[in-house]
């Protein structure tokens, strides 16, 4: 299902899908149609985000400017859809792209056919979180474009204006320290995974998958079990299993292959600019995780792109809604 800004008015109407997946899709394929065929939809009623905007250059020659979010079983609570209308908003130019657990698995099976074993685990896996991490890295390694989880808000920066201009003909990749300034130094420094911008083909998300694939078949080994029997609890933690963690020990690895030389953690640690290794752009804490990062008061620093509102919905023993 794919939404343009411009195009639609849906704050009068509300995405609430009870039980399970199936009515959540029938839902969701409904209201594509309604919205479809929707007067309004020729008609918005506020104008346009600024729309001189629409004439500035891209963020970026090589990432598309589409948004990808991912429902649960449950669809999109009223917040979610109020910070994605929002951010399409914000962002004209942008189109959004909301997956299902059907369409992701229909997804992964169409676009991964040279991968059966990607296909095969993507499918078997059950634990909604590790799906859910998978898939974001499984799209944008596609498509590219900008993974959004459902409860991340965008800031008033347009997303065309993230990339520093004398960075945007190199990054292929763009993500943001989670954790970077005001812990100390001896903190293992990750990426946040709750929004990533890429061009289709990185060579660093793939990297990323292959680790999970890796990784799925050590504890399907390890516990004598099916891909389909790996419980959260043989998984491990998540974060480093198919998480941030994970995302960023596979990009640094692979920017190291790719560079033949290893990454001085010290040149892109206590971020206060964006930083470009390889095609990587690496941004600063406060821009895309302004609430998990201290800077002193008297240090500049850049505007808060997105905010995360940490949802934490896997935070249980199913990894998921329940
Ligand atoms: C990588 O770097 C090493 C040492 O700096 C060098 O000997 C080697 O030739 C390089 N490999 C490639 C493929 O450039
Ligand atoms: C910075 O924060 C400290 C402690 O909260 C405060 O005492 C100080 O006045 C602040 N400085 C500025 C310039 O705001």
């Amino acid at each position: 299902m794919t939404i343009r800004s411009r195009h639609l008015k849906f704050s009068a109407l509300t995405y609430h899908a009870h039980g399970v997946s199936r009515p959540s899709i029938f839902i969701l394929t409904c209201l594509f149609f309604i919205l479809y065929y929707h007067p309004m939809r020729l008609a918005p009623e506020r104008a346009p985000y600024e729309p001189f905007r629409e004439q500035l250059r891209l963020a970026s020659p090589r990432i598309p400017e589409k948004i990808w979010y991912k429902v649960g079983p449950k669809g999109l609570s009223d917040q979610s859809h109020e910070w994605l209308h929002d951010c399409l908003h914000k962002n004209p130019a942008h189109s959004a792209q909301i997956m299902t657990d059907l369409t992701g698995d229909e997804y992964v099976q169409e676009n991964f056919g040279y991968r059966p074993d990607i296909v095969d685990a993507y499918l078997s896996l059950t634990v909604p979180i590790l799906k859910a991490d998978f898939l974001r890295y499984l799209l944008l390694f596609t498509e590219g474009g900008i993974w959004a989880d459902l409860d991340v808000s965008c800031g008033d920066v347009p997303i065309r204006e993230w990339i520093p201009e004398t960075m945007r003909a190199k990054a292929g990749l763009v993500v943001g320290w989670e954790f970077d300034v005001g812990w100390g130094q001896n903190i293992i420094r990750q990426f946040e995974s709750w929004t990533i911008m890429a061009a289709p083909g990185s060579p660093h998300l793939m990297m990323v998958i292959d680790d999970i694939m890796d990784a799925i078949d050590q504890k399907t080994e390890e516990f004598q079990v099916s891909v389909s029997e790996l419980t959260l609890d043989m998984a491990g933690d998540v974060i480093d299993f198919t998480g941030p963690r994970r995302l960023t020990r596979g990009i640094l690895k692979s920017l190291e292959l790719a560079l033949n030389e290893t990454v001085d953690m010290e040149s892109i640690s206590n971020l206060l600019e964006p930083v470009l290794v390889g095609d990587v752009l690496i941004l600063p804490g406060y821009s895309f995780a302004a609430s998990s990062n201290a800077y002193g008061n008297e240090t500049e620093i850049g505007p808060s792109l997105v905010q995360h509102h940490y949802a934490g919905s896997w935070k249980n023993h199913n990894g998921g809604e329940i």
